[in-house]
Order: structure tokens, then C-alpha cells, then sequence
């Protein structure tokens, strides 16, 4: 079980000084990325098999993937809804490693020659790329199943058992064939056909492949509360679907834009599958106008949260404006 030292600011605490009138929030955000990447970094290397143990190769290939450096946006979403509901670090540590393990199952599978076929994946060999296909299909396998043993089993999630219940169904509703598998199956329908798509199935696919994981991200924070009140928890499911969408909106956007350096992944990869995307479909401005709006909205759906949401903002506006 993580046993954290007192004496090292935790994300919780990082986001308490980060609501400060008097930071400055850009520095402020940045050390909260940080030390949320950390946070979450050093849960997932408790929790993830040694490499010691056997079979020692699909160990050492989940651990190659779930600990590659990535953004780690996911649990960043999950402390920062938690922090503004008054959850400790600790007791978001499990629902911060689940969702961060559903999203790099994802992305071994999606990289899999029979998907998207990347040989590139956060500036390293892709997972079937560095080890081998099965291998790559065990590690989606493996680190998927971990993320239910964790939220099941972590001692440190504090809510009744039903709600505990509750985050295990939002993250399998979201992980499966009408959420993140589902968008999928619809991406890999999409191939090829390019502008040959309506901008409502675009919306669908892209709100089905990426937003439900951000979507769950955000609910298993708010469901980290013993006490999380339902007219709330609606306001930040209406923020989440907008970041969501807009999260994957920025993805094809950089798709263009970012050289395969920064990006740490193949630039122009849903252009040589001619893929259906925003900007294929309204153009680069107005894929890029349709996030601002987005973002726009998510905002308004805080309104009624105060100061306690800020670290929320500075995600969403995060979201719309990274370089990669
Ligand atoms: C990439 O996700 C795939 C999408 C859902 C768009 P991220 O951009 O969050 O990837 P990492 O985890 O930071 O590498
Ligand atoms: C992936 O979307 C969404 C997932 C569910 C993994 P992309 O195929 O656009 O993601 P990248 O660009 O390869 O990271
Ligand atoms: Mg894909
Ligand atoms: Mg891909
Ligand atoms: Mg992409």
C-alpha cells in the first residue's frame, strides 16, 4: 500500500497553494503537472509487477509502457477533481493509476500494426515495436486487468463500498464497446474515408474514443468523496465531455502542426491513413476555433464551483494550447 512522507508536498498540497491569488499561476501549473507526473509515476511503479518476477518480458514490457513518460493528463484530472472536492492525495492515488493504466493499454493497442500501425510512441519504439505483437496484446491485456484489481482492492480509496462499486462501473462503461473500444472500432470503420464523414459521427467517434476516459477521469476523482453531491457531479461531467472532446480535437490538430521531435510520436499519421478528422473537416482554424469554444464551455460549467476549481481551468486551457 503507498505510504507517503509527510514532509514531501503531495499534489493536494501543491494545488492548495496553486489557488493562491497572489501565484503565479503559470509557474504554479507547471509544478502541479510535475508533481502530479511524480506522484502518480511512483504509484504505478508500486503497484505494476517487478520485472524480477515472471514472466519476466510481458512484466517488463508493461512497465516499458505504463512508465514511459507521458503526459499523464489522466491523473492529473483525477487530483485536481479531487483536491477541489477535499479528497487527500493518498486516496487518489488508485483511481489516478487505473485510469492512467486504461489510457496506456490504449495506446499499445491502438500503435498495434492491425490499428494505427506506429512504430513511434512518446519518443521511444512502440510496445510491439521494442518487444513483439503478442507481447504487445498481453501488456493491453495485463495492464487493463490491473486497473480494476486496483480500484477493487487499494486500501486507501476511503468511500463505502458501493460507491467504490460505483468508480469500478464508470471506469469499465468508459473503457469499453460504448466509450474508449468503441470509438475505436468506429476510428478503424474511418480509415480512408477522410472528409467522407459527418462532422456529428466525427464528434461521436472522437467523444467515444478519448473524451470517455477523460470524462472517467474526472467522475473517479469526484467519486473519491465519501460526500459527492449529484447536481455537482453533473456540472463536472459537462466540463469533462467539453475538455474531452477537445482533447482529441488538439490531438489532430498537432497532428499537423508538431514535428515528430516534440510530439514524441510520428507527426502527419491521420493524414498518410487519410483519417477523418477536425481539421480535415472545418479546416486547421476552425478545428482550432471549435477547442476554444469548447474550452469556453467547460469554463462556464464551473461557475458555480469558485476558486476550488481553478486548477480545472488551467486544464482546460492546458488542453486546448499544448505543444504536444
Ligand atoms: C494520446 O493521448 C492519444 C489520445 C487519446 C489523443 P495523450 O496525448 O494523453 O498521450 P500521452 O499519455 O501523453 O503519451
Ligand atoms: C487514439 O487516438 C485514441 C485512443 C483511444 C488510444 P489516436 O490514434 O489519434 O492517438 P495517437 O495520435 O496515436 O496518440
Ligand atoms: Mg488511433
Ligand atoms: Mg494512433
Ligand atoms: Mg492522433
Amino acid at each position: 500500500m503507498p505510504v507517503l512522507n509527510p514532509l514531501i508536498p503531495t499534489v493536494t498540497d501543491h494545488l492548495a497553494s496553486a489557488t493562491d491569488t497572489s501565484s503565479d499561476h503559470s509557474t504554479a501549473f507547471k509544478q502541479l503537472i510535475s508533481q502530479s507526473k511524480e506522484q502518480v509515476q511512483a504509484a504505478l511503479g508500486r503497484w505494476l509487477p517487478s520485472e524480477d518476477s515472471t514472466p519476466n518480458t510481458l512484466h517488463r514490457a508493461m512497465r516499458y509502457s505504463a512508465l514511459s513518460g507521458g503526459k499523464y493528463v489522466r491523473p492529473l484530472l483525477v487530483y485536481a477533481t479531487g483536491k477541489a472536492l477535499g479528497v487527500s492525495a493518498t486516496a487518489l492515488d488508485g483511481p489516478a493509476c487505473a485510469i492512467e493504466l486504461i489510457h496506456s493499454y490504449s495506446l499499445v493497442h491502438d500503435d498495434l500494426p492491425a490499428m494505427d500501425d506506429d512504430d513511434l510512441r512518446r519518443g521511444k519504439p512502440t510496445c510491439h515495436k521494442a518487444f513483439d505483437e503478442a507481447t504487445a496484446v498481453l501488456v493491453g491485456d495485463a495492464l487493463q486487468t490491473l486497473a480494476f484489481h486496483i480500484l477493487a482492492t487499494d486500501l486507501s480509496i476511503v468511500v463505502a463500498a458501493e460507491q467504490r462499486i460505483q468508480m469500478v462501473a464508470t471506469l469499465a462503461h468508459a473503457s469499453g464497446s460504448l466509450g474508449m473500444a468503441g470509438g475505436q472500432a468506429i476510428d478503424l470503420e474511418a480509415d480512408g474515408k477522410g472528409t467522407d464523414f459527418t462532422l456529428a459521427s466525427l464528434q461521436y467517434m472522437h467523444s467515444q474514443k478519448t473524451g470517455a476516459l477523460i470524462r472517467a477521469s474526472v467522475r473517479l476523482g469526484a467519486l473519491s468523496a465519501p460526500d459527492c453531491d449529484k447536481a455537482l457531479l453533473t456540472r463536472l461531467d459537462q466540463y469533462a465531455a467539453d475538455i474531452g472532446l477537445a482533447f482529441q480535437i488538439r490531438d489532430d490538430i498537432l497532428d499537423i502542426e508538431a514535428s515528430t521531435d516534440v510530439l514524441g510520436k510520428s507527426q502527419g499519421a491521420d493524414i498518410a491513413r487519410n483519417k477523418p478528422t477536425y481539421p480535415a473537416l472545418l479546416g486547421l482554424d476552425g478545428a482550432k476555433q471549435k477547442a476554444q469554444q469548447l474550452h469556453e464551455s467547460a469554463l462556464e460549467n464551473l461557475t458555480t464551483l469558485g476558486r476550488r476549481a481553478d486548477s480545472l481551468r488551467w486544464i482546460s486551457e492546458y488542453i486546448v494550447q499544448r505543444p504536444n
